[in-house]
């Protein structure tokens, strides 16, 4: 080694280790940031200074747990899927469900019939998650009459209800390999379930009604607050850069479901925030209070989203839910009124009828 060359040789060494170095840091900034978002509780690197509780006296409580947890549903254990004789085509169901827009969205390999949600962003978790409108009381409950439509539908008739309100898009054929493999999905994660019982956590959480009407003024600055990092101002989410779907999906406007949906009415809106959102919620550690949950529902729903044609809906006008939110009704209350509340007059005259 000459005279110049030693010191270069140390130099590079230099730059590569501080380049070494660096890389680390972003990767541990990153990771950091990664599972902040994905809801892992991080330990806590040094003992924290005692909080000096400046705002004690105004502080909001902070929201309970919705539900005990003791003999909440739970899935059949994924990795007994195996001994399924279907096994293939449960695990393809699951994927559709998890990944819809990959498969059946605007550049869907399959088919291109919805609008890029995909199922999981309403049935978290693949439909699995205690109050994230899991899929548990799905095979022990259908087929059934539905006042919507005045039929008895069953469950490939209930996926389409979702395909064409809550994907915006047109019905998978009944014998497609895709529907089979939902409804095989389906039946597999409620198997424990006894014929026409609905096991507890099912669904979507019942927000307790407000005296007041739900105020979109008051949810605007709840939505600015809470969910316009990942939602966006214009409520259009987070387009994946492939087309394939969201990171965030949007929550009103031309790609969002259409005014047909069940999350359209304000209370299964409310209650799938309650205890699911901002990302990161639960019902054991939900993170919104059930006024702000009907107030940011409010908000939304006063924006604009698809129109569907909704004639042939409730055949029965009086079994009209007190959310719906479109005329005629049966009681004298106006649409106005079943859109965002007071929902408890209307409740009584509909409890004094029956
Ligand atoms: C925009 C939100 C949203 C999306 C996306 C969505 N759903 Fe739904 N789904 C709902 C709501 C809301 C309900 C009614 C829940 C209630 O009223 O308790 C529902 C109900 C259902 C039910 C009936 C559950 C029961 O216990 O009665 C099935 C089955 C279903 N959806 C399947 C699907 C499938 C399959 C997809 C994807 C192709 C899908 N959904 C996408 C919101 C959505
Ligand atoms: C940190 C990011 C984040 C925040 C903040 C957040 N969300 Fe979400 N939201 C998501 C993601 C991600 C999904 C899809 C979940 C999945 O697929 O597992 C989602 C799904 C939804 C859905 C169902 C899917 C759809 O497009 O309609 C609604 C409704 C919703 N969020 C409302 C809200 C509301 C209201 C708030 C504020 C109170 C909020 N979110 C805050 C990330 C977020």
């Amino acid at each position: 080694m000459n005279q110049i060359g030693k010191p270069f040789v140390q130099l590079i060494t230099l730059m590569v280790g501080l380049l070494a170095l660096a890389t680390a840091l972003v990767g541990v900034i990153g990771l950091v940031v990664y599972l902040s978002y994905s809801g892992v509780k991080l330990p806590e690197l040094a003992p924290s200074e005692p909080e000096v509780k400046l705002t004690a006296a105004v502080e909001a409580p902070k929201p309970k747990a919705l539900m005990d947890v003791a003999g909440i549903w739970a899935a059949p254990d994924w990795a007994s899927v195996d001994s399924e004789p279907n096994a293939e085509s449960i695990k393809y169901g699951k994927e559709l469900v998890a990944n819809t827009a990959e498969y059946l969205g605007p550049n869907g390999k399959v088919k291109k019939i919805s609008n890029g949600l995909n199922c999981q962003n309403c049935h978290l978790q693949a439909g699995t998650a205690p109050l994230g409108n899991n899929y548990s009381a799905v095979a022990s409950t259908y087929p059934k009459i539905r006042a919507r439509s005045g039929q008895s539908e069953d469950i490939e008739k209930r996926i389409n209800d979702c395909f064409e309100r809550s994907l915006n898009g047109q019905p998978l054929e009944r014998n497609s390999k895709e529907m089979i493999a939902m409804v095989d999905y389906m039946k597999w994660l409620g198997k424990e379930v006894p014929q026409g019982e609905k096991p507890k956590g099912v669904g979507i959480y019942e927000v307790p009604l407000m005296d007041r009407a739900a105020d979109p003024i008051k949810g605007k600055t709840i939505y600015e607050q809470q969910c316009q990092s990942c939602h966006a101002a214009d409520g259009q989410g987070l387009p994946k850069p492939d087309g394939s779907g969201y990171t965030y999906p949007p929550l009103w406007g031309e790609h969002s479901y259409n005014s047909g949906a069940g999350l359209f009415r304000l209370s299964r809106f409310a209650g799938y925030v309650r205890a699911n959102m901002p990302l990161g919620a639960t019902f054991e550690n939900p993170l919104i209070s059930d006024e702000e949950a009907w107030d940011v529902a409010a908000y939304v729903n006063s924006m604009d989203r698809p129109s569907r044609d909704l004639s042939a809906d409730w055949p029965d006008i009086s079994k009209k839910p007190i959310d719906h939110p479109f005329g005629p009704f049966s009681d004298g209350f106006s649409e106005e009124q079943h859109k965002y509340g007071p929902f408890k007059p209307i409740k009584e005259a509909k409890a004094k009828s029956e």
